[in-house]
């Protein structure tokens, strides 16, 4: 995509990678609005930043986002780039029989959410110059954590549907996806403080990788890659085993 010039929305823009990402994109001269569940962390990221617009959304509520992107695309009519990072990650025990909660939330955060907000934008994106989706997985994506079933999941199926939704938008929306490896955010309880890439040169290399043109089709960093070739180059048990502590 290009660098500069462009109306981006980021989800989850209040916290970690998409407010590392929405930073560095509003210091390059793009309006970026940053959206999420809540409005303080979301004003406090965009304060001091004249170009940048904070917007309350519950991505769960398929009516909230009808609701809110028709609003945007009303207040934000040049509104040409969305990237889809909002997620949620639940440790879950697939061992015995358990509430479905943490599952049924992910699927409905990490799936649903950009199905249902890409759905919605799609036509006004597809009117506009330049435009981009981007959509951010993991490297859980493509060889799993035990501990989080539905959360790799979650990751696997939006790889799935990217892959669909760029030969579909092919030469009309550039789509795009960002696969972090383990990266030091709030993302899960004690994330920070755990083994991980540091936020900021994650975003910095994610960034100039976004900027590039023609789009990248998948951005990774060094250890997202590890994880994304394993299957092809033949090491799956080796990194599965890695990742999983065998
Ligand atoms: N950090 C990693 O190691 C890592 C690795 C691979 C992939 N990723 C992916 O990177 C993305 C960003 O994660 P992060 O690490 O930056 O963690 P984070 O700081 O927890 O960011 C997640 C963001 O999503 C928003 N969000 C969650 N549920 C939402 C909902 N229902 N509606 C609207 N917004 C919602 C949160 O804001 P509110 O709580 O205010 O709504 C939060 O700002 C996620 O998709 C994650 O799966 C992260």
């Amino acid at each position: 995509m290009k660098s500069n010039d462009n109306t981006i929305l980021i989800t989850g823009g209040g916290s970690g990678i998409g407010q590392a990402l929405a930073h560095r994109l509003h210091d390059a001269g793009n309006h970026v609005i940053i959206a999420g569940r809540r409005f303080d962390v979301l004003s406090r990221a965009a304060e001091g930043r004249s170009r940048m617009t904070p917007i309350q959304v519950d991505l769960d509520n398929a009516t909230s986002v009808e609701v809110f992107a028709r609003r945007l695309i009303i207040d934000h009519p040049t509104l040409n780039v969305l990237i889809n990072n909002a997620g949620i990650m639940r440790f879950e025990a697939l061992g015995h029989r358990r509430d479905l909660a943490d599952a049924e939330a992910t699927v409905t955060t990490n799936l649903l959410g950009p199905i249902r907000l890409t759905n919605a934008l799609v036509d006004h994106l597809l009117k506009q110059p330049n435009a981009s989706i981007v959509n951010v997985t993991s490297g859980l994506a493509f060889v799993p954590l035990v501990v989080a079933p539905t959360y790799n999941a979650s990751k696997a199926a939006i790889h799935s549907y990217t892959v669909s939704m760029r030969e579909a938008l092919k030469g009309k929306i550039d789509v795009i996806e960002v696969i972090p490896p383990q990266v030091k955010t709030g993302l899960t309880p004690g994330q920070e403080g755990r083994e991980g890439v540091p936020l900021d040169d994650f975003a910095d290399d994610v960034f100039m990788q976004l900027c590039s043109e023609p789009s990248i089709p998948e951005i990774m960093v060094q250890y997202s890659q590890y994880a994304r070739r394993a299957e092809a180059d033949g090491r799956f048990d080796e990194v599965f085993a890695v990742i999983n502590g065998g």
